[in-house]
């Protein structure tokens, strides 16, 4: 709420920010970096899930008093996507993530008419998956050859959803909103736990839409609960009520952070599953913790009022604690932002590294505290 004090380190940690993006820019250039090893940044091809992040903290950053060689580097990256979105098979339900932060993007920021084809082009492939028995949008197709996952929606959708509600923003053509909220009806139904806990996947049965099973996925089990997926459902909760309005999305968006904040330890950035069992050495998801704190920045201006500080205050106490405990700023060969991300644990993959998504999220959070939209997600 822009009543309230500005945090007295946040110019310091945009600074800070900036400093570090003015290295990468010449390290990482056009690429698509993912999670940081020994200092340096995997670069992945342009079909992974995460290809949005960094040219999103560019348009971030650009768009916050940042160099102009940033649009530049965005715009390459975007363009480097082209092969992606014609080539058509490696797409998936990460459609969202990925033109959400580069076209749409470019779009709001620049008005350019390629960007807004570009991110329509996006919104139709993502509605195209859309299972209509079972009203969720497909996640991902055969990882390996007789893989059956046609079944398998998964939360981190609800940030792939926005992009639907951009596009019937931008065509005036209600089916996109439909689907977004047809699906995020069934995050509503089968995703939340009554505690406000969250199943990182559900499956259904293709055919008739019946719901079958939890699956534990990226967290320790079926039954626990994986702190990225608890802040992907906070986060896209609250831009599903954003978008349309609906008090049920709201207040499970509540519910959702509720639950997370109840379980933060004393630093106030979130361990990799909040019911891994006691005693095993359990990392943190610096990623999770991040994202948790840009959306509950969003939900706190939705709840408005007395409800407002209730997401507000920890918000802030988790950005400052990334900046503050995580933070790599007196390391400048290091090209990760933030340290102790959990990419894949049970895969044994990207564990006590920096992520790209958890830089993404971290600089927004302080784009939030700075008032600097517009974010792209949003209206
Ligand atoms: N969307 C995949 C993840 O959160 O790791």
């Amino acid at each position: 709420m822009g009543v309230e004090k500005t945090p007295d380190w946040l110019e310091e940690a945009w600074a800070k920010a900036l400093d570090k993006t003015r290295l990468n820019a010449g390290r990482i250039g056009a690429a698509f970096p993912h999670a940081s090893h020994r200092g340096q940044y995997t670069r992945e091809q342009p079909y992974w899930w995460t290809a949005g992040f960094w040219p999103g903290l560019l348009w971030l950053l650009y768009n916050g008093g940042g160099d102009d060689q940033f649009k530049e580097i965005a715009e390459a990256c975007e363009d480097r996507l082209d092969e992606v979105l014609d080539g058509f098979t490696r797409l998936d339900h990460d459609l969202g993530f990925m033109w959400t932060l580069t076209s749409v993007a470019s779009h709001k920021l620049t008005g350019k008419d390629v960007s807004k084809i570009r991110a329509l082009k996006a919104a139709n492939y993502l509605a195209a998956r859309f299972n209509l028995k079972g009203r969720f949008i497909r996640a991902w197709n055969p990882w390996f050859e007789g893989e059956d996952n046609r079944g398998y929606a998964i939360i981190d959708c609800a940030m792939n959803v926005p992009l639907l509600f951009w596009a019937s923003n931008a065509t005036g053509d209600p089916r996109y909103r439909h689907i977004a909220e047809a699906h995020m009806d069934t995050v509503l139904e089968h995703f939340i736990r009554p505690d406000g806990s969250i199943y990182h996947i559900v499956r259904f049965d293709p055919d008739t839409g019946a719901f079958i099973e939890g699956i534990g996925g990226q967290g320790y089990d079926a039954n626990s609960a994986w702190s990225r997926g608890n802040a992907w459902a906070i986060y896209g909760l609250a831009l599903a009520y954003h978008h349309t309005g609906k008090a049920a999305y709201l207040h499970a968006a509540q519910k959702a952070a509720q639950f997370f904040l109840a379980r933060l330890p004393e630093d106030g950035v979130p361990h990799w599953d909040f019911r891994a069992p006691a005693g095993e050495d359990v990392p943190r998801d610096s990623s999770a913790g991040a994202c948790a704190a840009s959306g509950m920045l969003l939900l706190a201006d939705l709840s408005g009022g007395t409800e407002a500080p209730v997401y507000r205050k920890p918000a802030v106490r988790m950005l400052e604690s990334l900046f503050r405990n995580y933070g790599t700023w007196d390391d400048p060969e290091e090209e990760g932002m933030i340290l102790h991300g959990t990419g894949n644990l049970p895969q044994g993959q990207n564990v006590g590294v920096p992520l790209i998504y958890g830089d993404y999220f971290y600089v927004e959070g302080l784009a939030r505290l700075r008032n600097k939209g517009p974010f792209y997600w949003e209206k």
